[in-house]
């Protein structure tokens, strides 16, 4: 496994339309590995691909329930709307305040290849949309209401 280095806003494969993921191979076994172990070291609770620079739609998250590996993930209902704190590991100083869906459903396929299903609202809900944001050039700082300089840590 191997630590990887996270890109910051200004580097452009952050804006990128991520490419699917064809094959669950050795190498996006690898690739999730170590997209966990950045996770992990960087104190994040969600991680996508781009952000290690390898524009493929690949995510990882753990909000403290275990760690989850979406590969393709779709959110396929959105419910509700929520405003919360937000910031992220490729925007290292800020912080903001993001309008999101509050219940959210998310398909994705996990390492074995099998299709799978979320249903979720709190903060899995919040890391899903923005991680998925990722996978579509977006980041948070495009939809905030608000951003300011980084006070505390917050959700990453
Ligand atoms: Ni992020």
């Amino acid at each position: 496994m191997a630590k990887l280095k996270i890109l910051t806003a200004g580097n452009p494969v952050l804006r990128q339309v991520a490419t699917e993921v064809t094959k669950i191979d050795k190498k996006i076994i690898k690739l999730l590995k170590d997209m966990a172990e950045t996770m992990y070291a960087a104190d994040g609770v969600g991680l996508a691909a781009p952000q290690i620079g390898v524009s493929k739609r690949i995510v990882v998250i753990d909000v403290g329930d275990g760690l989850l590996e979406l590969i393709n993930p779709v959110i396929t209902k959105r419910e509700g709307s929520v405003v919360g704190g937000e910031g992220c590991l490729s925007v290292p100083d800020y912080e903001g305040e993001v309008e999101r869906a509050e219940y959210v459903e998310c398909e994705f396929t996990d390492r074995k290849g099998q299709r799978m299903l979320i249903q979720t609202d709190g903060l899995l809900a919040i890391c899903c949309q923005h991680e998925i944001d990722h996978l579509d050039g977006i980041l948070f700082i495009d939809k905030a209401k608000s951003i300011s300089m980084k006070q505390k840590e917050r959700f990453e």
